[in-house]
């Protein structure tokens, strides 16, 4: 393998990725090169790719289990591996307003599939039609916010369970559809998660996240807001300006991301998504009659 040029997109995390060709059959050490990097910076950037969505698949498959996208497989039963980011049907017409209602939700603070059992490790994310103005992504990391966190607080969140809940996300923006509502009942996962490779901790927030168990409802709103703030202060955020042709892979378990919003009437915007299922199963959360 030559090796790959790595360029910092951000102190606290994130990298450009020079030198590597994504698609379903790459050789084991460039795979290896990816997993590591991506544990590292948590957010790889990989630009001028050639994918399609056969090829992004066969690339996701490689990285773990590609996970079923929520939204039709709860409304209708449909298993699909795709997410369509931005305001173009799969057949290239504009999508309608409820589209661009339903997708505002992904202006929220979120880290993808929080609110499953199982939430997704790696999302990834490719670039067909970008606006010229706006529809960046913003990212911040949980585990940067983890490591500026004074002591008392890291041993105060240390043994929290927070419930996470996408009826609770997702029903001010949007109504949500009562079938795909029953397949994601309310999840409760730990606050704090530890990275398997290299022990680093970060806390799990954003905006599934619904209240903490065992505190009161306002307790559990400061808390939660208070971490989200903190990780997303102006100086710890990356904003990804996208490139027709960038693939973007980020870890879930420890990013935040969000769009940032355009001019949809006047721009295409048209991206799609992979997201693979992550290690760690959380229960799901029977709230006391
Ligand atoms: C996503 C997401 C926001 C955006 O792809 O998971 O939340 O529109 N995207 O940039
Ligand atoms: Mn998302």
């Amino acid at each position: 393998m030559i090796k790959p040029e790595i360029q910092p997109l951000h102190p606290d995390f994130g990298a450009r990725i020079l030198g590597v060709t994504l698609s379903g059959n790459m050789a084991g050490d460039t795979l290896d090169f990816i997993r590591q990097s991506f544990e590292q910076h948590s957010l790889l950037c990989f630009p001028e790719q050639d994918l399609d969505d056969e090829k992004q698949l066969a690339f996701t498959r490689l990285l773990g289990t590609p996970e079923a996208e929520h939204v039709r497989f709860g409304q209708t039963g449909e298993i699909s591996y795709f997410g369509t980011v931005g305001n173009i049907r799969d057949d290239g017409t504009s999508a309608d307003p409820a589209n661009a209602r339903y997708q505002s939700g992904n202006q929220l603070w979120h880290s993808d599939s929080s609110f499953r059992e199982v939430p997704s490790s790696f999302s990834i994310l490719h670039a067909y039609e970008v606006p010229q103005e706006g529809g960046d992504t913003e990212f911040a990391s949980m585990r940067a916010g983890y490591a500026r966190l004074p002591e008392a607080l890291r041993q105060r969140i240390e043994p929290l369970h927070v419930i996470h809940d996408y009826v609770f996300s997702r029903s001010p923006v949007a109504p949500v559809n009562p079938n795909h509502a029953a397949s994601l009942p309310p999840v409760m996962h730990p606050m704090v998660r530890t990275n398997p490779t290299h022990g680093l901790k970060n806390y799990y927030v954003g905006s599934h996240a619904r209240s903490i168990v065992g505190l009161s409802g306002i307790e559990s709103r400061q808390l939660l807001d208070e971490l989200l703030e903190h990780t997303t202060e102006p100086d710890h955020v990356l904003r990804h300006a996208w490139c027709p042709g960038e693939t973007v892979i980020w870890d879930n378990r420890c990013l935040l991301h969000k769009g940032s919003g355009y001019d949809a009437d006047r721009w295409r915007r048209r991206l799609r998504q992979t997201r693979v299922v992550g290690d760690e199963k959380g229960v799901i959360h029977q709230t006391p009659a």
